[in-house]
């Protein structure tokens, strides 16, 4: 030992391995922290991107065993820019597992939104040794074409994988469908067409949807438009989706969606719906009436997955919980946007009208940590994720989400209407819109029940059963641990919901 050393510095050397240690310490938690998806605001249930800004979901299929999400996706920065298509798979739809980028920009452009299916039959050719494709068709858009003054900017490409979607192979036949000389034309649907043997693709051209037929994937011949009149037309019509659903009688009709940017009800963007008949070629509405999807501001570009089993029967959809009107400035940095919660949707009938039912999937239910019955109007949060059930047989009524700081938002049911107002809510002031009150038609309606899923920054409300949903960012500045009820049977149930990234 060397006597020399004095203590003053052994007592230094002490105190900055001990400095050292604990930032590094530090620096680790903080590195922990952004893997365990826990900065404020963070979604803990919903689907949101690792990272970075993310827009429609995309190419949604089903595949031995797993529930493929793509996703508009641009990985250097969190507003939008050159789009990707981002990859995710789940067992149930609700954990996911984060796989690398699927489909990349290349010379023909950014790669925009659209569909996937199963190549079953190997129509296309581009199966191999019995083992069909995976097929995702989705828009180019050529920036550069754009810049030039060309109106034939957005052209149709597609790209198969053999492996399960791991990898991907761009045709080399790209672009298979050729814009005729219109800027808004994108966001192909494809569907298998089961009666006439044929692919079916649903594209949304400026305010029509045209249809497309298809015996191989490859070659495309337009079949009709669909536009009617009295349909909602504020905006450009986008990402269509196209699908058969039976009636509570057992018949069968015919669903088209088309989301819109601007013109939905409450400002922005918002999914319109038709219901009808479809002969293989055309497809005719029995009304002429304006359907929505969503009444909340923050459900857009949804749509459903293809190829889920026979056996399993559901139309099974998600949506990007945003709303072009600020979704590129809501008050996130690591990430921006998530998805809805998985709803199955539904066709009821109310005097002889059909309408769609959202329903938040039954999978949701393994995320319960425990159960909490409430009998009073003024019940207590036991968490910022809950899944709440509430039996209400009400007309008016009252709903209040406050947290200490004085932030609430309040949903309530006054006449032929129902309000949300979240200009109280929290973060809210970076958009004058997103503080305006929404508003949901409720004429003659008798709220029976209401389930609310609640996430550190969303608010999604089904209605009787899904029969009416609304969708809402909130972005509180602590969690809400209060709810006040007014004018209902105050009897329910709550669910904490655990983090689907618990553990990774
Ligand atoms: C809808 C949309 C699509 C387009 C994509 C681009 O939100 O505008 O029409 O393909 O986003 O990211």
């Amino acid at each position: 030992m060397n006597l020399k050393f004095p203590c003053y510095r052994i007592c230094f050397l002490f105190l900055s391995i001990l400095i050292t240690g604990l930032a590094c310490r530090q620096k680790m938690a903080g590195e922990k922290q952004v893997r365990l998806y826990n900065e404020p605001h963070r979604p803990q249930y919903h689907f949101s991107p690792p990272a970075k800004w993310m827009n429609d979901p995309n190419g949604m299929v089903y595949y031995e065993g797993e529930y493929h999400l793509f996703y508009q996706y641009y990985p250097d920065g969190n507003t939008w820019g050159p789009m990707h298509w981002g990859h995710a798979v789940s067992e149930d739809m609700v954990k996911w597992k984060h796989l690398p980028i699927a489909l990349f920009p290349d010379p023909l452009g950014y790669i925009f939104s659209g569909s996937a299916v199963v190549d079953w039959k190997n129509t296309s050719g581009l199966g191999k040794d019995g083992r069909p494709a995976m097929v995702a068709i989705y828009t180019y858009h050529s920036p550069e074409s754009e810049k030039s003054g060309s109106n034939t900017f957005q052209n149709q490409g597609i790209a198969y994988s053999l492996d399960k979607g791991r990898t991907w192979q761009k045709y080399e036949g790209n672009p298979v469908l050729k814009n005729p000389g219109i800027r808004d034309f994108r966001d192909p649907k494809v569907i298998w067409h089961e009666a006439s043997q044929t692919w079916m693709m649903a594209l949304a051209v400026k305010d029509k949807i045209s249809f497309y037929t298809s015996t191989n994937l490859l070659q495309w011949k337009h079949s009709a438009d669909f536009n009617p009149p009295w349909a909602a037309y504020g905006g450009v019509w986008e990402c269509p989706d196209f699908f058969p659903l039976k009636t509570p009688t057992g018949a069968e009709k015919w669903v088209l969606l088309v989301s819109i940017n601007p013109g939905a009800p409450n400002g922005g963007s918002g999914t319109q719906y038709f219901i009808g008949n479809f002969d293989g070629k055309r497809f005719r509405t029995e009304t002429n009436e304006i359907k929505w999807l969503d009444y909340g501001a923050d459900n857009y570009a949804g749509v459903t997955w293809s190829d889920v089993p026979k056996t399993d029967g559901r139309r099974l959809f998600i949506g990007w919980m945003s709303n072009w009107t600020y979704a590129q400035i809501v008050p996130t940095e690591v990430w921006r946007s998530a998805m809805t919660v998985p709803r199955a949707l539904e066709l009821q009938e109310r005097d002889g009208q059909y309408s769609l039912v959202s329903k938040p999937v039954r999978e949701l239910q393994v995320l319960r940590s425990k159960v909490v019955q409430v009998k009073s109007s003024r019940i207590n949060l036991p968490s910022d994720c809950l899944d709440i059930e509430l039996s209400a047989v009400a007309t008016d009524f009252k709903l209040t989400f406050s947290n200490e700081k004085g932030e609430k938002v309040i949903l309530e049911k006054k006449g032929d209407e129902i309000t949300f107002d979240r200009s109280r809510s929290g973060i809210a002031a970076f958009s004058s819109d997103f503080k305006q009150i929404h508003r949901a038609p409720a004429q003659n309606l008798v709220i029976k029940n209401i389930r609310v899923f609640l996430d550190r920054s969303s608010m999604e409300f089904f209605f009787n059963d899904g029969a009416l949903a609304v969708t809402e960012l909130v972005f509180p500045n602590s969690p809400y641990t209060l709810l006040e009820t007014e004018g209902i049977v105050e009897k329910g149930t709550l669910y904490p919901l655990r983090s689907v990234w618990e553990g990774k």
